[in-house]
């Protein structure tokens, strides 16, 4: 039984566009006003120019003024449950590395803290 964030990532799944790989994920991004903001992957025939759901799901967020994050859902067919892309990693922890990340699939689901999915991360204090 999912929990609504879950529910949320899943039904957004389903709304991939992913004709190329056929890996379809689906990511819900919960603020600390309890918002919620979904995304999911928008491949590319130029492939190079694929955005991943968790950064479509940034990217939504930050438009709608939303900035701090408690809790990231994403959810594949991937067995065992997808990590998230180094790149995605990075674009997450410019918002706070104490993030908590839950990837669910078919078969098992699995959680982290962003720091420990991105040791020593490069953030905004290093430019302050
Ligand atoms: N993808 C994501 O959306 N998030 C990740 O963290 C890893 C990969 C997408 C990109 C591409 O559309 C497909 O999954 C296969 O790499």
């Amino acid at each position: 039984m999912d929990d609504p964030l879950t529910t949320t990532a899943r039904a957004a799944r389903g709304h991939a566009y992913a004709p190329y790989s056929k890996f379809a994920v689906g990511a819900a991004l919960e603020s600390d006003d309890g918002r919620v903001f979904v995304g999911v992957n928008v491949e590319n025939a130029s492939y190079g120019l694929t955005n991943c759901a968790e950064r479509v799901a940034v990217g939504a967020a930050v438009a709608a003024v939303a900035r701090r994050f408690r809790r990231l859902v994403i959810v594949t067919d991937a067995v065992p449950a997808a990590a998230p892309c180094g790149a995605c990693r990075q674009v997450l922890a410019e918002f706070g590395a104490g993030l908590m990340v839950e990837s669910v699939g078919p078969k098992d689901a699995r959680r982290w803290v962003l720091k420990d999915l991105l040791p020593d991360r490069f953030g905004p204090e290093a430019l302050a």
